[in-house]
């Protein structure tokens, strides 16, 4: 289903790249057991002796059913990392097209934007770290291709009021980049289901969060048809590793043991703010919906640093708009947290 809206929006050379055919790509075997002298691999069987496939087939079959949307709206890539990069490289014409972002945000968005000679328009969040709404849809121009909105944000932990969201997905003359990294810590639910509704919608998830496995490298995008059409043309022929395409697989049959670590990390984060709350050189704790929070301390590069000299590594967004004195700490394990607790608590004030 070719929609005319988003081959507009789609760099030329995108369209008319003609992708590079997989071995595996060139024949349709069904169930049929064939003799593979294709693809000039070894023939001893070790289990990773084989290509991938290319198309995640499987994989695929498996999140679609796990998301309730159709495989053919899955691209999948290594890391949302590789993904956000993708979606750039598909739709965004360098050193002319621009991409919207609001910080304080994930710091990806620029750094993509930046190797693909993308400039970015900055729209600052609200003082409470909400979504300045009015204030994006007037950054909008003819070469704005996209706005990434990372829900629960990175570094703030809060997620953005939902009817602010549809209202730049609803008003915005380009793609809106949800960026659910965080979603299954937050109360919230996904925007997913509005793909039914709205073509300019792609939707990023991750297994590197809440799903517990970083080390796989294994990023989502949910979108219109077309747009995955597009993605699916320009990314390596066997992108996503044997390895990990079966560790997610089983990852999937194993969702009751992610949500009991999810209810565990949640647990932990209100112990933990709860104990930070009596820190006199804490100055605020901010609302999380994710498995990390941001505080306000004192001085951000001494406490950052103190913790550094009793093991303990934080993040330090104190450079970013809005977030001066400010630390990111994730939730660890209830050992973990102990640990963070006592090395505040041994600080000096
Ligand atoms: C908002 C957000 N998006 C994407 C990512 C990248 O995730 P991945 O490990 O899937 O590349 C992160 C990682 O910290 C993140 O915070």
């Amino acid at each position: 289903m070719n929609n005319k809206r988003i081959l507009a929006w789609a760099r030329p050379e995108i369209l008319a790249l003609k992708p590079y055919q997989s071995a595996r790509e060139e024949f349709v075997g069904g169930d049929r057991e064939m003799i593979l002298l294709d693809a000039n691999e070894s023939p001893f069987e070790n289990g990773m002796n084989r290509y991938p496939d290319p198309m995640q087939g499987k994989l695929k079959k498996r999140l679609a059913e796990a998301k309730n949307i159709s495989e053919n709206q899955i691209y999948l890539g290594n890391g949302s990392d590789e993904v956000l990069n993708q979606l750039m490289v598909s739709f965004c014409v360098p050193k002319k097209d621009k991409a919207v972002i609001l910080p304080p945000t994930f710091g990806m968005y620029k750094v993509c934007a930046d190797i693909n000679q993308i400039k970015t328009i900055k729209v600052p969040l609200t003082k409470n770290f909400e979504l300045d709404v009015e204030s994006i849809l007037k950054a909008q121009t003819k070469t704005t291709k996209m706005v990434f909105i990372p829900s629960p944000n990175n570094p703030t932990g809060n997620c953005f009021n939902v009817n602010d969201i549809r209202k730049v997905v609803k008003n915005f003359d380009g793609f809106v980049v949800v960026d659910e990294a965080y979603v299954e810590f937050a109360n919230e639910k996904s925007v997913l289901p509005w793909l039914s509704e709205f073509d300019n919608l792609i939707v990023v998830q991750t297994f590197s969060k809440a799903q517990g496995m970083a080390g796989v490298r294994l990023g989502m995008a949910f979108a219109h048809e077309t747009v995955i059409e597009l993605l699916n043309k320009l990314k390596a022929p066997y992108n996503i590793n044997s390895l990990t395409q079966d560790a997610v697989l089983k990852r999937l049959k194993e969702q009751g043991l992610v949500t009991q670590q999810v209810q565990q990390i949640l647990q932990e984060k209100e112990r933990l703010l709860e104990e930070l709350s009596n820190i006199t050189f804490i100055k605020k704790i901010y609302p999380s919906d994710a498995n990390f929070f941001l505080l306000k301390v004192d001085n951000s590069s001494i406490r950052y640093k103190e913790l550094i000299n009793r093991d303990i590594v934080v993040r330090n967004p104190s450079k970013q708009i809005g977030c001066s004195n400010t630390l990111r700490i994730t939730v660890g394990t209830y050992e973990e947290n102990n640990a963070l607790i006592s090395a505040f608590k041994t600080m000096e004030v």
